[in-house]
């Protein structure tokens, strides 16, 4: 048998129904807020992950799938949404005449050692606030984060903050922060090692227990932040704390990826541990339209990893009445069949659902099993005996009783409304 490929997974019910519930509030809460959906390519150039995401981060330097096109072009599949979305927004004539506020959903791709809430393709939601420097953006983002976690029903997150400085500010603390690793190097691993001249920064991100303890006395960003940065920090923790966010400052949160400056976040569960514990991530990164060939445009953003995401969503609560169809004979099942397709036409969004209708005709023994093991509340009998009396049987699988309704099978409409009214009757009963 044909397996999927490995670190890539198929979404099923029932934990399909999450992912739509998912998505579903992602769309309201986030249009809430004035985000607008955006879809861009799964495809992209290469070189526009090269320039944002930058060649000394894993990302791009391990984890890409890169491919030649048919023209010779050097094009990968997306590891990440946001530089794709701003690059869409400088592609744009119309866009680049304002800011925008757009989220996305959509499969990223990274082949890294798959585990547990890590695959090689998996799902972000995303939101990106394009074209404002104001800290009020990063705090609204980060209050609708929590709204929106909350109401996904996942209330055990924490968001840590930090501020990681500017072109202006963050160089000189490289410096000190580069000259503090090179007087431990011996005691880092062989990564850190590398990391000090590739991307030092980094270094905080390691979780081995020995790079831990150096890091612990490493300089921290906060004391080289320029009056600019000082000031914008404190306008994000002054808005969070007047909104009511709970978060706290973590001085060695750096982000993977190359493209930020100031704020930086993440929603964080300790119940996921080890190096998965991001429910997401984001920040500002008023450098990235540069990096990619446009003007200084300040933005922020945030994606979160939807496998992860599902893996904190509690079951959903199915209020839905469930119906189960019985045709008996297949003459019962011709004059049922399109019936069932009104009834379902006249549930849409009813919470009445007809479940399991592979449309075969059964004796009433095989499909009263069949109704139990799919935990159906109704079952709607019709044979010979209903059809030549012009009526059908109302089974309560729960409450063991039976009814009788007077239908006519030759007026599908008619008939589907007294069936769909009765189910509706039940299901606020
Ligand atoms: P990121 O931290 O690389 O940031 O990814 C965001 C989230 O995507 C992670 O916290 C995690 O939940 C999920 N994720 C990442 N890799 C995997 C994987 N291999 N398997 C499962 N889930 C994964 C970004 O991608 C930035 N674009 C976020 C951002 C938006 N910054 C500003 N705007």
């Amino acid at each position: 048998m044909i397996q999927a490929l490995r670190g890539m997974k198929d979404i099923l019910p029932p934990e399909s129904s999450l992912w739509g519930k998912l998505q579903g509030l992602a769309s309201s809460v986030f249009s809430s807020f004035g985000y607008q959906l955006v879809i861009t390519p799964i495809v992209e150039k290469t070189e526009l992950f090269v320039r944002s995401v930058g060649e000394g981060t894993d990302v791009v330097s391990k984890e890409m799938y890169v491919f030649t096109d048919r023209g010779g072009e050097s094009i990968c599949l997306r590891p990440e949404g946001t530089a794709s979305i701003m690059r869409a927004y400088l592609n744009d004539p119309e866009a680049k005449s304002r800011s925008l506020k757009a989220w996305y959903w959509g499969p990223m791709f990274r082949y890294e050692r798959p585990q547990k809430g890590r695959y090689r393709q998996f799902h972000q939601f995303g939101v990106e606030a394009i074209g404002s420097n104001s800290p009020y953006i990063d705090a609204e983002l980060i209050y609708m984060l929590d709204v929106f976690y909350k109401k996904l029903g996942i209330n055990d997150v924490r968001v840590e903050l930090n501020s990681i400085g500017c072109e202006l500010c963050r160089p000189s603390y490289k410096d000190e922060l580069v000259k503090y690793l090179k007087s431990n190097e011996d005691k880092l691993c062989n990564d850190c090692k590398n990391r000090i001249n590739t991307n030092p920064l980094r270094v905080l991100d390691c979780k081995v227990e020995n790079c831990s303890k150096i890091i612990n006395g490493a300089p921290i960003i906060q004391d080289f932040l320029c009056a600019e940065c000082n000031s914008h920090n404190d306008v994000v923790l002054a808005a969070l704390n007047s909104c009511g966010v709970k978060y706290s400052k973590n001085p060695l949160l750096v982000r993977g990826l190359d493209y930020y400056s100031r704020t930086v976040f993440e929603f964080i569960s300790d119940k996921l541990g080890g190096r998965q514990n991001a429910l997401g991530g984001g920040g500002r990164y008023d450098d990235l339209s540069a990096q990619i060939g446009g003007q200084k445009i300040p933005s922020v953003g945030y994606a979160g990893g939807v496998e992860r995401t599902v893996l904190f969503m509690p079951e959903l609560d199915v209020k839905a009445v469930t119906v189960y169809v019985a045709a008996l004979d297949q003459e019962s099942l011709n004059s049922l069949a399109p019936i069932i397709y009104e009834c379902k036409k006249l549930c849409i969004d009813k919470e009445v659902l007809f479940i399991d209708d592979d449309f075969k005709a059964r004796d009433i023994k095989k499909h009263l099993s069949r109704a139990d093991k799919l935990g159906a509340r109704f079952a709607l009998i019709v044979g010979t005996n209903e059809l030549n009396s012009s009526s059908l049987v109302i089974k309560d699988l729960v409450e063991k009783k039976e009814s009788k309704i007077d239908v006519k099978y030759n007026e599908v409409e008619f008939t589907a409304k007294l069936i769909v009214g009765r189910m509706l009757e039940e299901k606020n009963s």
